[in-house]
C-alpha cells in the first residue's frame, strides 16, 4: 500500500510547488469522499457543506456516475470529438436540449470548464448577432479567463494586475431591468449589443437574486432589440434552486444556457445550449476544443441526469432548502452577528455582520470557516465582502450529516456571538 503523507508535509510541497495564487480553503489533503463526507490523508473525517463549489449535487461518488465513470473508461477514454465521434456526446446534447426551458429547437455543444462555456457563448452570440456588445452586471462572476474575468465584477482578487481586459464589455447594476433600457440610451446602442449574460442567482456574488419582474423585463427588452439573453447557470443549476435551472423561477426562456459545476459530478464538463439558429450559425471549425466533451465526462453528465430522475432529485432539492431556510431564520433571530438570508431553494446564504457597526464582517466569517473545520464541517465564504458563508452541500445529504453540520455552525455562531 502506498503510504500516505500527512497534511503538513503535503502543504509543504504544495507551499513549494503550487502557486499561492491558486488558494485554497481547508489546510487539509482529501484522501476520500463519499456522498456528503471527505475524509483527509490522517483520517480526519469532514460534512461537506461546500462540495467542490456547487460541483457536487449529486453527492460524492455516486455509485451511478462511478459506474458510468468506470464502464466508459473500459471502453474509451477519449477519441476527440473532432476526430471520431462518440454516442455519449450526442445523447446528453439531445438530453439537455429536452429538459432545458424553450419549447423550441435547440442545440448543444460542450466544453471543458464554467469559463469556457462562457467564452462558447459570447463567441457564438456575437457570431450570431454580428454585434460585439455584451452587457454584464455588477457583482456578476463568470470565471478567470480573459472573457470569463473580463465579465466579472469584483476586482480584487479576480482582477487586479491581469488587464488588460477583453474590449467591448458593458456593466450595469443587478437587480433594477429600468437601468438596462436607459442603458441602452446613454451607453450603447442596443443595435450594438449582441447579449446580456446574467447569473440567474449571483454565486460568488452572494446568493443574490433579482426581484420578480426583473427577468422578465430584461428578456422582453432583449427580445425587442435583437439582444441574445444568456443565462449563466453553472451555479445555479442542476437542480440547486429546487427546480433543475434556477431561470424557472422567473418563468423565463433565455436564449443560450450555461451549465458546468453539478453537471458532470466533478468531471471537468461544461455544456452552452441554445437556440437552434443561433448555436448552428458560426462556420465548420469555428469552435469545439481538444477535450471538449470527452466521453467519459459525458457519461458521468448522463449518470447525473438518471440521479436527478430517479432519485427525484428537485423533490429533495426543495425539502433541503426549506429545512435550511428553516434554520438560516432561527440563527438570524437569535444572533446579532447574522444579517441578511440570501438565494432561493437549497441555494441559500447568509451575510455575518458586525452588529455595533451594521457592516459586512469578512474576518467574522472567516473565522466561522476556520472554527467550523476545526470541528469538521467544511463551509465557503462568497460575496463583494467575503462576509457571506454559502451553502452547497450535496442535494442528496442524510439528515444525520445535515443537522451534524448545522449543529456545528450554530455552536461556532454561538461562540464568536457571545465574544462580540
Ligand atoms: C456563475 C459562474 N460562472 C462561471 C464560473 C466559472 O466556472 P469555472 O470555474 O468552471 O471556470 C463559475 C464558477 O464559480 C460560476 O459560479
Amino acid at each position: 500500500m502506498r503510504i500516505m503523507k500527512k497534511n503538513k508535509d503535503l502543504l509543504e510541497l504544495r507551499n513549494k510547488y503550487v502557486p499561492q495564487a491558486v488558494y485554497n480553503t481547508i489546510p487539509s489533503f482529501i484522501e476520500r469522499a463519499k456522498c456528503a463526507k471527505m475524509t483527509d490523508v490522517e483520517g480526519f473525517e469532514m460534512i461537506d457543506f461546500a462540495g467542490g463549489i456547487g460541483t457536487i449535487n449529486v453527492g460524492h461518488c455516486h455509485p451511478k456516475v462511478v459506474n458510468a465513470i468506470k464502464d466508459q473508461a473500459e471502453k474509451y477514454i477519449h477519441t476527440c470529438f473532432h476526430v471520431a465521434m462518440y454516442e455519449p456526446y450526442i445523447e446528453l446534447a439531445k438530453r439537455l436540449c429536452e429538459i432545458t426551458p424553450g419549447d423550441f429547437p435547440k442545440m448543444a455543444f460542450f466544453a471543458n470548464s464554467g469559463a469556457e462555456a462562457v467564452e462558447n457563448a459570447i463567441k457564438v452570440a456575437r457570431y450570431y448577432t454580428k454585434r460585439s456588445g455584451i452587457i454584464t452586471f455588477e457583482n456578476a462572476f463568470h470565471g478567470r479567463t480573459l472573457m470569463g474575468m473580463s465579465l466579472t465584477s469584483k476586482v480584487k482578487p479576480y482582477k487586479l494586475g491581469f488587464g488588460p481586459f477583453a474590449p467591448e464589455i458593458y456593466r450595469i447594476p443587478y437587480g433594477d431591468a429600468n437601468l438596462f433600457e436607459t442603458f441602452l440610451i446613454d451607453h450603447i446602442a442596443p443595435e450594438s449589443v449582441a447579449a446580456i449574460i446574467a447569473e440567474p442567482v449571483q454565486g460568488e456574488g452572494g446568493f443574490i437574486t433579482p426581484p420578480p419582474e426583473f427577468f422578465p423585463k430584461i428578456a422582453e427588452l432583449c427580445q425587442e432589440n435583437g439582444i441574445l439573453f444568456i443565462a449563466d447557470e453553472i451555479q445555479s443549476g442542476m437542480g440547486r434552486t429546487g427546480t433543475m435551472f434556477a431561470i424557472e423561477h422567473w418563468n423565463v426562456v433565455p436564449d443560450i444556457i450555461l451549465l458546468a459545476k453539478s453537471l458532470a459530478a466533478g468531471l471537468p464538463l461544461s455544456a452552452i445550449i441554445g437556440r437552434k439558429e443561433i448555436m448552428d450559425s458560426p462556420h465548420i471549425g469555428g469552435l469545439g476544443g481538444t477535450y471538449s466533451g470527452n466521453p467519459v465526462a459525458c457519461r458521468a453528465a448522463l449518470a447525473v441526469l438518471d440521479i436527478f430522475k430517479e432519485d427525484n432529485l428537485l423533490h429533495k432539492a426543495e425539502i433541503l432548502g426549506q429545512k435550511l431556510s428553516k434554520q438560516l431564520k432561527i440563527w438570524q433571530d437569535n444572533f446579532d452577528i447574522v444579517g441578511r438570508i440570501h438565494g432561493i431553494g437549497s441555494m441559500l446564504a447568509f451575510e455575518i455582520i458586525d452588529p455595533k457597526a451594521n457592516k459586512p464582517d469578512k474576518d467574522k466569517a472567516k473565522e466561522l470557516v476556520n472554527l467550523c473545520y476545526k470541528k469538521g464541517l467544511v463551509i465557503l465564504t462568497c460575496g463583494k465582502f467575503g462576509s457571506i458563508i454559502r451553502l452547497l452541500m450535496p442535494l442528496v445529504i442524510n439528515d444525520e450529516d445535515l443537522e451534524k453540520g448545522l449543529k456545528i455552525i450554530e455552536e461556532n455562531l454561538q461562540f464568536l456571538e457571545k465574544r462580540n
